[in-house]
């Protein structure tokens, strides 16, 4: 458990707590990874969490930011991202999201049809500026990991096929207004198996290979995000396998003379660093099973409900006790009025009674920004200890 019993006594349930010295040797793990090459940039996939001292933290670290809306663009002027440093991605972007980011100068726009393609060079030459893009190419690699979360597959609603990557990329550079950078690519997230980036490369260094024959050149390689987080074991593993991740890299992707390489990470980033923080309201004694009632649940995290996610729970307050008895078999619900709103079957935890206090761990990646007002709820604070 990171974070110190006394400290988190005193705060509201539900709530986020952040561990603000995890989150800063994440990011120093990171630079120790990636300082050696100035052709490598990291940006931070803000839809993962967008609380505004976590992107001050990192944007002051010197990562650019990944945004998929005009509002997350916003939140990445408001903490200083450099616009220079901001990707702006996702199958339907709105005029005025393409306007704004054509506006502050952003680095680049990752492009996910022709159809948008040409609306871009449509806003960008009323608004005579320039808009540099990127084309997601979908690489047609299925990655091991929830199918609602494997984007890089033929059949998904991501990216411009290969078969069409040649005739889009003379569109772009026919269009006025379009300055044509690269490619970027994304093929899911929770990614623990290394192969699944090598394969990832592989494609890429095919692609290249086509290009190059074309006489197209490329400035840019964007490989997206992905890399997963353990779970079961926040404790013993809470900075992710950077090393593994970036060798992979080193190792597989053959990158041309001056070529950029980009990365979009959100989970990996700030995943271990959050906890949920809730309250046993009831413990409720059926013939058949035991249920721990929380006061948080789906409303406050929805991946358990949406994907089968599984967090691991720990009860606070039952560790001060010191319970020494064996671990009692609970389900641990939410006061949501949906079955859905479970957060573990089946889950072993000491004796627990009403008023303790529990954490949700690895929540800090994809729990508060997926946080929502259902049966009228407000939305959870956060804290940043
Ligand atoms: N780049 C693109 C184009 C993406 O679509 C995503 C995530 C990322 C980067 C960052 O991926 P990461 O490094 O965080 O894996 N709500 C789900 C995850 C959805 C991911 C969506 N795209 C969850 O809670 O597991």
């Amino acid at each position: 458990m990171p974070f110190n019993t006394t400290q988190l006594q005193a705060l509201p349930t539900p709530s986020y707590v952040y561990d603000r010295a995890l989150l800063d040797s994440t990011l120093a793990a990171i630079k120790a990874e990636t300082h050696d090459n100035t052709s490598c940039h990291v940006h931070y996939a803000i839809k993962a969490n967008d609380n505004p001292e976590v992107l001050s933290a990192i944007a002051r670290e010197g990562f650019g930011a990944d945004c998929v809306s005009g509002g997350e663009i916003r939140a990445a002027i408001e903490a200083n991202f450099p616009a220079s440093e901001i990707a702006f991605a996702g199958v339907g972007k709105a005029d005025w999201e393409i306007r704004l980011a054509l506006n502050l100068g952003i680095g680049m726009f990752n492009v996910e049809s022709r159809e948008e393609l040409a609306v871009i060079s449509e806003l960008a030459t009323d608004t005579g500026t320039i808009a540099h893009i990127s084309l997601r190419i979908n690489p047609d690699v299925e990655a091991s990991t929830h199918a609602h979360i494997t984007t890089g597959c033929a059949e998904n609603k991501f990216g411009i096929a290969h078969k069409d990557m040649i005739t889009t990329i003379r569109q772009a550079q026919s269009l006025p207004n379009i300055d044509f950078v690269g490619l970027h690519f994304h093929i899911g997230s929770q990614l623990l198996d290394m192969s699944d980036f090598e394969s990832l490369c592989l494609r890429i260094n095919e692609l290249q290979e086509l290009l190059e024959g074309e006489g197209i050149e490329v400035r840019n390689i964007n490989v997206g995000g992905g890399l997963g987080v353990s779970y079961d074991d926040p404790d013993g593993h809470p900075i992710a396998n950077f090393a593994a991740y970036f060798e992979t890299f080193r190792r597989h992707l053959k990158l041309r003379q001056g070529q950029q390489l980009h990365f979009e990470l959100g989970r990996a980033i700030v995943a271990q660093m959050g906890s949920l923080l809730t309250r046993v309201l009831y413990v409720k004694h059926t013939a058949v099973k035991d249920f721990v009632i929380l006061d948080a649940g789906m409303t406050e995290l929805i991946r358990p409900a949406l994907y089968g996610a599984l967090h691991k729970i720990e009860n606070v307050t039952a560790s001060e006790r010191k319970e020494t008895e064996d671990k009692v078999m609970y389900d641990v619900v939410g006061p949501i009025c949906e079955s859905s709103d479970v957060f573990a079957y089946d889950y072993p935890l000491p004796r627990t009674c009403r008023g303790d206090l529990m954490l949700i761990r690895s929540a800090g990646a994809y729990g508060q920004t997926m946080a929502s007002t259902y049966n009228h709820r407000p939305l959870p604070q956060a804290f940043i200890l």
